[in-house]
């Protein structure tokens, strides 16, 4: 059973410049929410009983809101004012915080992790993409795919050609139900991407990922590629694709975050 979770919101952002200077692109506002609320709220829908997310020095915005404010409690109870506040998300499981202190990638913030892991298969979800689905969450379509078939899963999205270049990229045989044995992945392929399926935020690992974590990168390299670690376990251990069923929305980019609020806006 999977029942934990890393959600990497260290990064930089510099998609978002010059907002993201001070404003992290995951407390964006979605609505009255921030858009990392939305993945927690899926995690945990999914079964997800422990969470942990990691931050920088510029993230205790994302710490502070997953914390109650008592000063702001007392006040608004003062004014009895607190059904202003019932929309507030009370987790349903505990959120662990660490630091990733230099942005060294997204593979580097998984592997921070490890630990916290603990010898189990965990969940990855990226906060910069929103999946909005009315069925089953994206997170516990991949957590069930993972329990028939025992191998790491990662989420796919079918993506037009011309858009492959921005995404990693696998190449993969078909099984059914959607899903994929992957034979190789290519990060953000300029020409010639093995196929038109993207992955998007949404993993889940056996704790294999982490010895080739800690294998990367190769000399001269600067950043940890979590699509290389996938890349090496797939050829060793095995892992599958799974098409996810939903929209997904890239908030790091204006585009991504116009149109998720453009949905959301059309939903309520
Ligand atoms: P991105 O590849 O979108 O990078 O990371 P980024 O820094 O956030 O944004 P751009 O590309 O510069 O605009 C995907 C996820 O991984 C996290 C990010 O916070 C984001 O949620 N991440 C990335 C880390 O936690 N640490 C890193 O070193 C890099």
């Amino acid at each position: 059973m999977v029942k934990k979770a890393i959600i990497p919101a260290a990064g930089y952002g510099t998609r978002g410049l010059p907002v993201t200077k001070v404003i992290p692109k995951e407390m964006f506002p979605v609505g009255a929410k921030p858009a990392i609320q939305y993945i927690v709220e899926e995690a945990f829908a999914s079964g997800i009983e422990e969470l942990l997310i990691i931050v920088s020095r510029a993230k205790s915005l994302i710490v502070d809101y997953f914390d109650r404010s008592l000063e702001l409690e007392a006040f608004l109870e003062r004014r009895n004012k607190t059904h202003l506040l019932k929309e507030e998300f009370i987790p349903s499981g505990q959120i662990y915080y660490t630091r990733q202190p230099y942005a060294r990638g997204l593979g580097d913030a998984v592997r921070l992790g490890k630990s916290f892991a603990g010898g189990e298969p965990f969940a990855v979800l990226l906060p910069d993409d929103i999946v909005l689905h009315k069925g089953v969450p994206a997170i516990r379509q991949l957590i069930e795919h993972y329990e028939r078939c025992g191998q790491s899963v990662v989420g796919l999205n079918k993506v037009e050609r011309n858009e492959l270049h921005k995404y990693g990229v696998i190449r993969g045989e078909p099984l059914d139900n959607g899903a994929y044995c992957i034979t190789d992945m290519v990060e953000k392929p300029k020409t010639n991407p093995p196929s038109d399926l993207a992955v998007i935020g949404r993993y889940v690992f056996t704790p294999a990922i982490f010895s080739y974590l800690e294998t990367l990168p190769s000399p001269g390299e600067e950043e940890i590629q979590l699509t290389e670690a996938i890349r090496r376990l797939a050829a060793e251990e095995g892992c599958q694709g799974k098409l996810i069923a939903g929209t997904r929305f890239d908030i790091g980019t204006a585009d991504g975050y116009m149109s998720l609020l453009s949905a959301v806006w059309k939903e309520r």
